[in-house]
């Protein structure tokens, strides 16, 4: 297999280190950054030895590159990837994908005519436990799935009014994870959020979303209050129930005794504890994926970050509006704006 040959526009906190990481990371090579701050671009370029730029179009137009990693602040995910993918390149998008489904949907579309391969930047994906999490509790026929993390009050840039900022740019892992467990998408969403409850930035702070996919349902919740509470990933299903523990996943499950007493059966299922991100790993399961495997688990793509969208944009209108709002109406009105 190539190395797959990375451009990476953004060199802020999460591009810069991404970029670092394509230098150390087998199956990609890194060949240029960009950053519109040019004393970013500069400081990252020269310290790992590669061309770096201001402009973007320039970036694309003076080196061969195979793919684009896009770690800007959200509002331009849209515009830069849609450049890049009408420039033929592979796209890796950091979350959450765009500002509004209307826009990851364009992305979608444009990757698909273009032929090229796109991905979002869900790196919990990628930790060995999460993945024995998924595939355990998928066999205790899931009825409740709960993914819940407390990132405590977030840096400046995340304290803003708008929709996709706050703890709901947070905790859009936790619902790509709940998605990826449930493998469809929920029939509708109830939400409830708070502002200006602990920070005094317009920025929602609190969130709690209810999935409901009918056989099954999801609930994520978060907080900037949340410092110290610890994550809640479990799966209560039918047959048993699966929670992430510091060393694995712990499964309960029950049994009838002759007596016709229910015992508990309880078990630890360790997986590999990886203390450092997984970023490195969904590279190389990119790179792979763009060279030929396309199937290859468990990358979040293009259409799994629209699902997300939508979701997003119904968790907005439904705290608006108090009411519980169905997919389908979510996805009534994308299409009405898009004839
Ligand atoms: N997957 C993760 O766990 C994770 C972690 C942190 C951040 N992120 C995501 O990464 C992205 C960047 O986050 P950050 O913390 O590094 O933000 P940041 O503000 O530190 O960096 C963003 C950089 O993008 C540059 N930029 C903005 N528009 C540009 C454009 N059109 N062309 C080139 N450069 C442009 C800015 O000058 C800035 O340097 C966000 O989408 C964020 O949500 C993801």
């Amino acid at each position: 297999m190539e190395a797959l040959r990375f451009g990476v526009v953004g060199c802020g906190g999460r591009g810069a280190g991404v970029a670092h990481l394509m230098t150390q990371t087998p199956g990609v090579r890194l060949v240029a950054v960009c950053d519109v701050d040019e004393t970013k671009a500069k400081q990252v370029g020269e310290q790992l030895q590669v061309p770096f730029f201001r402009n973007f179009e320039e970036m694309l137009t003076q080196v061969e590159m195979d793919a684009v990693y896009i770690a800007t602040s959200v509002e331009h995910h849209f515009s830069v990837a849609r450049r890049a993918i009408l420039e033929g390149k592979h796209v890796l998008l950091e979350k959450m994908m765009t500002t509004s489904a209307s826009e990851a949907w364009e992305l979608v579309r444009l990757a698909e005519v273009r032929g090229v391969c796109g991905a979002i930047s869900y790196q919990l994906r990628f930790y060995p436990v999460f993945q024995k999490w998924r595939e355990i509790g998928q066999d205790m026929q899931p009825l409740l799935i709960i993914s819940s993390r407390n990132p405590g009050i977030m840096p400046a840039p995340y304290l803003r009014p708008e929709p996709w900022a706050g703890i709901t740019d947070f905790l859009t892992h936790d619902l790509d994870l709940v998605l990826w467990v449930a493998g469809k998408e929920p029939e509708s969403v109830f939400a409830t959020a708070t502002r200006n409850a602990i920070t005094s930035t317009n920025a929602l702070d609190t969130l709690c979303v209810t999935l409901n996919f009918g056989d099954v349902t999801g609930l994520v919740y978060g907080s900037m209050g949340g410092w110290g509470i610890p994550s809640v990933h479990a799966i209560i299903g039918r047959k048993g129930n699966a929670r992430i523990v510091s060393n694995g996943v712990e499964v309960n499950r029950w049994s009838l005794s002759p007596s016709g007493i229910y015992e508990r059966v309880n078990d630890l299922v360790s997986t590999e504890i990886v203390r450092a991100d997984t970023t490195d790993r969904l590279l190389q399961h990119f790179s792979a994926w763009v060279q030929g495997e396309r199937e290859a688990p468990p990358i979040a793509t293009f259409e799994d970050g629209f699902e997300v969208m939508l979701v997003h944009e119904a968790i907005w209108e439904s705290w608006q509006s108090g009411q519980t709002v169905s997919l389908e109406t979510v996805k009534r009105k994308l299409s009405a704006a898009n004839t």
